[in-house]
């Protein structure tokens, strides 16, 4: 952390508007008031241990009980210690003794347009196949196995397997190069990979297979490789160490007989980058981790036996883990899983989705709103969306015009939306809105979840008054909480217990309630600007940027300045239409002055056509930091998902 100073952090944005949940869709939710509400908190407060248990007892099947329920010696937590479980079980085994056995379980579509759907019980037998093949070369409970697939149904039979088996298992986004898929190989010591000769992405083919040999070459741990064959182009196999999916599935039993698996057994590690260079590796465990995915897909999705469910995540991403594969299939849901881009072959693709399947839940990312209100209403108005029923976000803070786009032009006014704010450590959803009892407020994640303890406190763990900024932390141990870093529990208790007293988990997001208690997240502390002693979020000032009618997405990023301490540097992409000019530049000065003030008016305005985004969609704000400072950008741009985008930039220079 850079600087833990926050107690002062000043927030600027206003938000006004509210809007209340439906009444009638109210009457049919899970959760139905915001007494409701309140009566949860309330409970889960009074006795969290018993809290969590209740629900772990409803939304679980378990083969052997728990003798504590929390076992908490920070930074260490052990939740439902000697009970045992099976996470496929509970995704799969058990749908199959009710009518859910012939429901499907994956609509599948692949960017060429292929389709495919699999029942829960086609699902199961696929899952019980790769477990016995899994085995059969020499894949054991406690083994780590990497998945590097793409967007297809295999991807999630991989994890479920190894779930199955319990075998831990390392997606690796398939975005990803090769030497990031060695380094997390090593780091994880996985014995095996499950990869794909390739997948279609605008039109092109990633080349998997390709990236895998490359970095299985320098992988001592890697004994064998898994291939299925997604994209039919020319790979290479090497004989005894490559094995294609299809030839040894064949061949394998479709029955397979679960074990039942410790609560804290080590269900999967996810890498994720820190401050650092390296990555971590977030180990997350069984039981703890499952019960948080259901109980949030449940309550914060509304999820209900009749809903077509789509998040558009990637299975290489936290949210894909959890809200693609383990709590939507937990509950016997139908998830909607699409490969490719959101523009493939036009920017329409995800509205013919939605359109097509009749999904009713849909979960996207902010960034993914932000470039379709670039590309214009006239895509999603082609299309009938009257099967949505409610909308998510998730990954970093929504502009609030964008928040409204979302509303008005893809929710018809009708969908509440719920803004989920958690992260990879978390494991599952913290604070979001119960969509039949929170009333939202467009820009905020509003409340947290029952039994989660969220506050804004100051580096010395004091909780600040509602209207200041401060530190977001959660002052009690829950369910799906990280365990530890994979390798390194001590980097586990400098990164996250350290900083503030009082042994609370520190997110390292800056945050703020207003006065109705409402959490309003301003991202990373470290993307917290101090000019001239005052402190601001980078993503106030981008959101008065987007409210501009000719912005389509801006970044802003601090540069040294020796008046003020940090100055402020704002890439801007515009939308269709709206012409470069210094009139504009002036312009858009003048408009964040007046939407915030003089304090926040920024020093330099940058035209680009795309910013440098992670394949994640992460603005890589650390690469225009540099190139704001010093005009050079020395640092790793591994993760970058288009190079170009930055060169552009840097030649205006
Ligand atoms: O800064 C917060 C932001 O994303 C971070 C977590 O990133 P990651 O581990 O990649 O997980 C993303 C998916 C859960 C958080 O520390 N973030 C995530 N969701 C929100 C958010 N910021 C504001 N509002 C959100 N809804």
């Amino acid at each position: 952390m850079t600087d833990a100073n926050h107690q002062h952090l000043e927030s600027a944005l206003d938000e006004q508007r509210t809007f209340a949940p439906n009444p009638a869709f109210s009457a049919k939710a899970h959760i139905k008031s915001m007494a409701d509400y309140k009566a949860m908190v309330a409970r889960a407060e009074r006795d969290p241990e018993d809290y969590w248990s209740e629900h772990a007892r409803n939304l679980l099947q378990w083969s052997r009980p728990w003798k504590q329920v929390l076992d908490w010696q920070p930074p260490s937590a052990k939740w439902f210690v000697g009970g045992e479980l099976n996470v496929s079980v509970n995704c799969l085994d058990r749908h199959l003794e009710s009518v859910r056995r012939d429901k499907t379980a994956i609509l599948f579509e692949g960017e060429p347009g292929d389709r495919r759907s699999l029942t829960y019980a086609e699902l199961h037998a696929e899952v019980c196949k790769l477990a016995n093949v899994l085995a059969t070369l020499g894949v054991a409970k406690g083994d780590r196995v990497a998945i590097y697939m793409p967007m297809i149904p295999e991807a999630a039979v991989a994890m479920l397997a190894c779930a199955r088996i319990g075998a831990t298992h390392s997606v690796v986004f398939g975005g990803f190069s090769a030497d990031a898929l060695r380094d997390r190989i090593n780091d994880a010591g996985a014995k095996l990979v499950v990869t794909a000769d390739g997948g279609y992405r605008r039109g092109t083919i990633v080349p998997l297979k390709a990236n895998v040999d490359a970095a299985v070459a320098q992988t001592p741990s890697i004994e064998n490789v898994l291939v299925v064959r997604r994209t039919g182009h020319n790979v290479a196999m090497q004989s005894g160490r490559d094995h294609w999916y299809h030839d040894v599935m064949a061949s394998a039993s479709g029955t397979h007989k679960a074990p039942s698996i410790e609560s804290e057994h080590p269900l999967f590690i996810l890498y994720t980058s820190g401050t650092t260079g390296k990555p971590k590796g977030i180990v997350h465990s069984t039981a703890g981790y499952l019960l948080n995915c259901v109980l949030t897909t449940k309550l914060v999705f509304d999820m209900k036996e009749s809903d077509v469910y789509w998040c558009t995540a990637d299975v290489g991403w936290v949210t894909g883990h959890s809200y693609v594969v383990y709590g939507p299939l937990a509950l016997g849901a139908t998830v909607v899983m699409y490969e490719g881009a959101p523009n493939h072959p036009e920017p329409d693709r995800f509205w013919e989705i939605i359109a097509r399947y009749r999904v009713s839940i849909f979960y996207t990312a902010p960034t993914a709103i932000r470039a379709f209100v670039k590309w214009g209403d006239q895509w999603p108005q082609k299309h009938d969306l009257s099967s949505l029923r409610l909308l998510g976000t998730v990954g970093e803070p929504i502009n609030p015009e964008a928040w409204m786009w979302y509303h008005r032009v893809i929710g018809g006014e009708r969908c509440p939306i719920v803004d989920t704010w958690w992260q990879t450590e978390t494991g599952g959803i913290m604070c979001a809105p119960l969509p039949g009892a929170t009333t939202t407020k467009p820009g905020s994640c509003t409340l947290p979840l029952p039994g989660v303890a969220l506050e804004v406190v100051d580096k010395h763990g004091h909780p600040v008054p509602f209207g200041k900024g401060g530190l977001l932390i959660v002052r009690r141990p829950w369910p799906s909480m990280l365990r530890t870093i994979w390798g390194d529990h001590e980097r586990m208790k400098q990164t996250y217990f350290s900083d503030i007293p009082g042994d609370v988990y520190f997110t390292g997001d800056g945050a703020r309630r207003d006065a109705d208690g409402y959490f309003w997240v301003m991202g990373r502390v470290d993307d917290v600007l101090n000019v001239a002693g005052h402190r601001l979020g980078t993503m106030e000032i981008e959101s008065a940027l987007v409210s501009h009618p000719s912005v389509a997405e801006a970044a802003v990023v601090g540069r040294p300045d020796e008046l003020k301490g940090t100055g402020i540097v704002a890439f801007v992409s515009l939308k269709k239409g709206a012409d470069v000019s210094d009139t504009l530049k002036d312009d858009l000065k003048k408009h964040v002055t007046k939407e915030i003030g003089a304090i926040a008016r920024p020093d330099d305005v940058r035209f680009t056509d795309a910013l440098p985004k992670t394949r994640s969609g992460k603005i890589m704000r650390r690469l225009l930091r540099e190139l704001a400072s010093s005009g050079e950008i020395k640092g790793d741009t591994t993760t970058l998902e288009d190079f170009a985008a930055l060169e552009k930039l840097r030649d205006e220079d």
